[in-house]
């Protein structure tokens, strides 16, 4: 949660199992998630309730002790090497962190989508989404016009050089579920829409919904962030709700650094990454990104030429309107966008 992480809703809760002798893939996938088991883990994670959930809260808190005390799910860090047990970064892990568990809450959508036309959950809420949505197309028709400003023959701004700027950004929406957010960057003006999951039930249900809603034209392929098949770099990359997922993996600390490189090379040089995040606040990002470029400058600085580059990706702006709460004396928000450019 951005800002102010939550007590447990129930303190009786076990502590998590100790650590496992090997890694996930020795954790049969069908023991880990049944369908309590995908709405305790969202309850045990999500804000959504907050902003607006397509679940029934009320069932999923029912169900959360019941599960939560017979689960033996290991935390993040007995996988980890490289963190102590005192660091504040630390996120438990969770079936969120799974493929199967999104496999199997996309086959459930999909099969609500066919019965009942629902889209499945607004990760964050609708509001968020619109935020997220809204606040990117100002981040990025400013940063087309100071580049034109750049360009004294041309830069006036009016909403047709607007669009026409917006639909020079090909996007990219990492783990897009939905696809939700992209349908409302169409309807800020981008047209250049790509999304991508590595669960392929998502990815039906995203096309699908596209299709419905009049948004054919964005593009929905199935591929793993973190050993992604794409050859294209892309000018906005959106991550919302991704990269906390990934986080929750039980090795989230070592995903969470193939992401970085992975998105490293998806972000073109000047482009802008967005990631709206529920499990790490701004500073938590900032610093992660902090400690990405000092590694990749670590790596250059043994390759001479390469030394007196500027660091990968830069803080831009963030979301400054979300609502905030103060918890334990601490001020923060339960949800956080940030921007960053790549260099
Ligand atoms: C919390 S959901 C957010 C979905 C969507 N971005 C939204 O905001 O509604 C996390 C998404 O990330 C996807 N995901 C998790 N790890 C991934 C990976 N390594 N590569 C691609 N997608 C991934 C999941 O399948 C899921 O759709």
């Amino acid at each position: 949660m951005a800002g102010v992480r939550w007590p447990p809703e129930d303190s009786d809760l076990p502590p998590p199992r100790p650590p496992a002798t090997a890694t996930t893939a020795a954790v049969p996938a069908e023991q880990l998630v049944s369908d309590d088991d995908r709405s305790v883990a969202a309850d045990s994670w999500s804000i959504k309730s907050e902003y607006g959930s397509t679940l029934d809260d009320d069932q999923r808190h029912a169900d959360a002790s019941e599960v939560l005390s017979i689960s033996n799910f290991p935390s993040a860090s007995d996988y980890s090497s490289d963190k102590d047990g005192s660091d504040s970064n630390e996120v438990e892990a969770s079936l969120l962190g799974l493929q199967s568990y999104w496999d199997s809450s996309y086959a459930e959508d999909l099969t609500n989508f066919h019965e009942h036309g629902h889209a499945g959950e607004i990760w964050f809420g609708s509001e968020v989404m619109e935020t997220v949505a809204a606040w990117t197309r100002t981040l990025c028709a400013d940063i087309s016009q100071s580049q034109k400003a750049g360009d004294s023959s041309n830069c006036k701004s009016d909403s047709d050089s607007t669009s026409k700027d917006l639909s020079s950004w090909n996007v990219l929406d990492l783990g897009t579920g939905n696809g939700l957010l992209l349908q409302q960057l169409a309807k800020q003006g981008f047209s250049d829409l790509t999304g991508t999951d590595y669960s392929e039930g998502a990815i039906v249900l995203a096309q699908n919904l596209a299709n419905r809603d009049g948004f054919s034209n964005i593009n929905f392929l199935v591929d793993d962030v973190l050993d992604t098949k794409l050859d294209r770099k892309f000018h906005l990359v959106m991550d919302k709700g991704t990269l906390d997922a990934i986080g929750l993996h039980p090795d989230g600390p070592v995903k969470r650094i193939m992401y970085w490189e992975s998105v490293s090379n998806l972000v073109a040089p000047g482009g802008i990454l967005v990631i709206t995040s529920c499990n790490s606040t701004k500073d938590e990002l900032l610093q992660e990104v902090e400690s990405f470029n000092q590694k990749v400058l670590s790596v250059q600085d043994m390759d001479q030429e390469a030394s007196n580059q500027p660091p990968v990706f830069q803080y831009v702006d963030h979301v400054r309107t979300y609502p905030t709460i103060i918890f334990g004396g601490a001020e923060g928000s339960r949800v956080c966008t940030v921007a960053f450019r790549r260099s």
